[in-house]
């Protein structure tokens, strides 16, 4: 049976509450698939401590159900996150930040023990860089960095009028394919005035649980 998009995220999302665990505190993540999750954590409202949030959209539905969400800096040991992505490859390797919300999530990601990614299956790739890469950049190093990035031959889209919940501005890196993504991700870290680029690789997810027309499938 063809399942829809959406669907397919609703199926993700309900098999990632299988990782919950009593008095866990829970990183959530940014997007539609994390929203799917959240709509299914009401009857965890008082088994869970807390959650530690990547967005201030994802922390307003978070406190609408009645969890606490709490300061990364509160939570010394942070069991598991669960986020969505963009683009995964089978190495687990992720494009994130097409919700502007990469920094937080990166920051929520490296603190983790587990990382667990839920996507449907229209965002898995041999080769990550068919969907644009986001990058947080200081903005008056917005036009610089989008030098440096022509120089390694992608072409950087200012995502006008979005500023990220930090104040920032995003890039997206059209024509990149990244066979390197460890590398990339390196690299793109040393360009001044860069925050964060949307390349889970150095920190990938443990898990990735995905959404297909015939049901779950992890890898
Ligand atoms: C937010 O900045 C992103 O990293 C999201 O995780 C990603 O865009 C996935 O979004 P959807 O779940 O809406 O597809």
């Amino acid at each position: 049976m063809a399942l829809s998009a959406q669907e397919k995220k609703q199926q993700a999302a309900a098999a990632a509450l299988t990782e919950l665990r009593e008095g866990m505190v829970l990183g959530v993540g940014t997007g539609s698939t994390v929203n799917a999750l959240i709509d299914r954590l009401g009857p965890w409202r008082h088994r869970l401590r807390g959650a530690v949030s990547s967005s201030e959209a994802s922390s307003a539905k978070l406190r609408a159900l009645g969890i606490p969400v709490l300061d990364l800096n509160e939570v010394p040991d942070l069991a598991l996150y669960i986020d969505g992505a963009d683009e995964a490859n089978p190495r687990r390797e992720l494009i994130k930040g097409g919700g502007a919300a990469l920094t937080r999530e990166k920051i929520v990601a490296a603190a983790a023990r587990r990382f667990v990614c839920i996507v449907d299956d229209t965002k898995l790739v041999d080769t990550l860089g068919r969907f644009p890469l986001p990058l947080e950049v200081i903005p008056m190093a917005r036009e610089l960095v989008a030098r440096a990035l022509a120089a390694l031959g992608g072409r950087a889209v200012w995502r006008e009028r979005i500023i990220t919940d930090n104040g920032n501005q995003i890039l997206d890196v059209h024509g990149l394919h990244i066979s390197e993504p460890r590398a990339l991700e390196r690299e793109l870290n040393q360009l001044a005035g860069v925050v964060t680029v949307g390349l889970f690789a150095a920190r990938p997810a443990d898990l990735l649980i995905v959404g297909c027309d015939d049901g779950i499938r992890t890898i």
